[in-house]
């Protein structure tokens, strides 16, 4: 891998079932670091399996477009050990997925565990909620919710790119 690739941060956002709330993040992500000019990639994935090979619940998918992100093409994965080696960054949306995620990370496992909300002010160390079985307007709270955190999220990644690049 040359050095460059080296560096650029890879975000997994992990959710539960991965049809609601991390594939917004992944697209809220992918739509704000290409808004800065940042190179990170991003994916998504469910402590679960029910939604593997499944699109976005279509509430995320009506939500996420309402903002101007097109989220139809993602598809659901599980979570795996492989995951810690593979990105930099993994990121519980709650504390329930976070507590998942500390039981499967494997001991030489080297990517960073966060809590979504950490990165939001005045909501650090709370979750967000799962809309799964909440209305349709459930969905743009936690669109809010997942918004806000990706530019502080974004903002922790850009400080350290200039710390690291000088
Ligand atoms: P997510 O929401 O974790 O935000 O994707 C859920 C989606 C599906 C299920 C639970 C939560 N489910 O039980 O199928």
């Amino acid at each position: 891998m040359k050095p460059k690739d080296a560096l650029t941060p890879r975000i997994l956002f992990v959710c539960l079932g991965n049809i609601c709330r991390s594939p917004m993040a992944e697209g809220a992500l992918r739509a704000g670091a290409a808004a800065r000019g940042l190179n990170i990639e991003t994916v998504s994935a469910g402590t679960g399996d029910w939604h593997v090979g499944h699109p976005p619940d279509r509430r995320a998918q009506a939500t996420a477009l309402a903002h101007g992100i097109d989220i139809s093409g993602l598809r659901g994965r599980q979570v795996d050990p492989d995951d810690f080696h593979l990105f930099t960054h993994i990121v519980a949306m709650d504390r329930e997925n976070l507590r998942d995620l500390k039981g499967l990370r494997p001991a030489q496992g080297t990517a960073a565990l966060l809590l979504m909300l950490d990165h939001l002010p005045g909501r650090e160390g709370t979750g967000v909620t799962d809309p799964y079985y909440g209305g349709d307007d459930g969905f743009e709270a936690v669109w809010q919710d997942i918004a806000g955190a990706v530019e502080g999220l974004l903002d922790s990644i850009a400080q350290d790119q200039r710390r690291v690049s000088g």
